[in-house]
């Protein structure tokens, strides 16, 4: 399936020339990009910042193209900046919604796939709350497909736009301390930022309660600990974790208040870390169970940067994926 990106303008000057493009048709997962790729999306994701502070907050690189945005999983923060990213690229954007969707009503995912397919989209951003949903759609689809965070497996463009945060607080990426706190064996986050950051060359340490450890992390090239007060030593970045009660079935620690009491990050705890440190959360955060209040919103947090900077590096991969020259040949 071609879609209608022969028609689009050529990518604007001040944003990296042509698309280089990346060797995957699909992001699924951070584990498929080079440390070259992933250097190129952060700065193609700088180009597009610049697009962002313009009084005409637009560029024609995806005229002609069109983008659905399937979520079957509920999302605030990476289905607006998708969306936003879209619209400043000149995508035509359909968003699909899963309480809005034929779902409902017991169409499978493969068959709404299809359905969509039959509509020629040049590509489809994905949020399911099944681990390898992203891959499934990849397989029975033409359309690029993006994965916007399928169940505890990946969610690469909040690692992308982590790592792209942090480099514009931290000189480099080699030797950096990175101390990844929280719900591990849930986290989506963690599995592509360990990816991401790793082959970026960052010394990474992940914390949390024993329950609710990744089992064989280490593999990973990452240390692991249960004490937050190790994690935090020398830590030149502090990345929270969300804790994920809706996919605990039983009882993983007595209390939230216990788990604050332990695990939480507080003022006092963030004193062992370096004093340039800076404190990130990819959202929404529980307050007063992984995170205080006055760190969260407190002179070292970048959360809300996080925020902002997921437009950009999201414009970055649509263009990336989407951008180069889909149709080439076409007339
Ligand atoms: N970080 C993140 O994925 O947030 P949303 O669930 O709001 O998209």
């Amino acid at each position: 399936m071609k879609g209608a990106l022969g028609a689009r303008e050529a990518a604007p000057a001040d944003v990296p020339g042509r698309a280089p493009g990346l060797r995957s048709k699909h992001l699924l997962s951070a584990g498929d990009l080079s440390r070259e790729e992933i250097l190129l999306i952060l700065d193609s994701a700088e180009a597009m910042k610049e697009v962002g502070t313009r009084r005409i907050k637009k560029v024609p690189t995806l005229r002609g193209a069109t983008v659905v945005n399937l979520f079957l999983e509920p999302s605030t923060r990476t289905r607006t900046s998708f969306e936003i990213a879209e619209k400043r690229l000149s995508a035509d954007t359909l968003n699909i919604a899963g309480g809005t969707s034929s779902l409902l009503k017991g169409e499978t995912l493969i068959d709404t796939a299809r359905t969509l397919e039959a509509m020629a989209p040049d590509v489809v951003v994905l949020r399911h709350a099944a681990s390898g949903a992203c891959h499934l759609l990849a397989g029975v689809c033409d359309a690029r497909v993006i994965n916007a965070g399928d169940g505890m497996h990946e969610h690469p463009t909040q690692a992308l736009l982590d790592a792209f945060t942090i480099r514009e607080h931290k000189p480099g990426f080699e030797g950096l301390k990175v101390a990844i706190v929280g719900d591990l064996l849930h986290s989506r986050v963690l599995r592509s930022n360990i990816l991401l950051l790793t082959a970026l060359g960052a010394d990474v340490r992940v914390c949390g309660p024993r329950t609710l450890m990744l089992p064989g992390v280490e593999r990973f090239g990452v240390r692991a600990t249960t004490s937050l007060d190790d994690a935090l030593a020398d830590a030149d970045v502090v990345m929270l974790l969300r804790v994920q009660e809706e996919r605990m079935h039983g009882h993983f620690f007595p209390s939230r208040r216990e788990y604050f009491a332990t695990f939480g990050l507080t003022a006092e705890r963030l004193g062992r870390a370096r004093p340039d440190v800076i404190v990130m959360h990819p959202g929404p955060m529980n307050r007063g169970v992984e995170i205080a209040s006055d760190v969260a919103d407190g002179p070292v947090s970048v959360i809300l940067e996080q925020v902002a900077n997921g437009v950009a590096v999201r414009m970055a991969v649509l263009y990336l994926l989407a951008g180069f020259d889909v149709n080439e040949g076409a007339a």
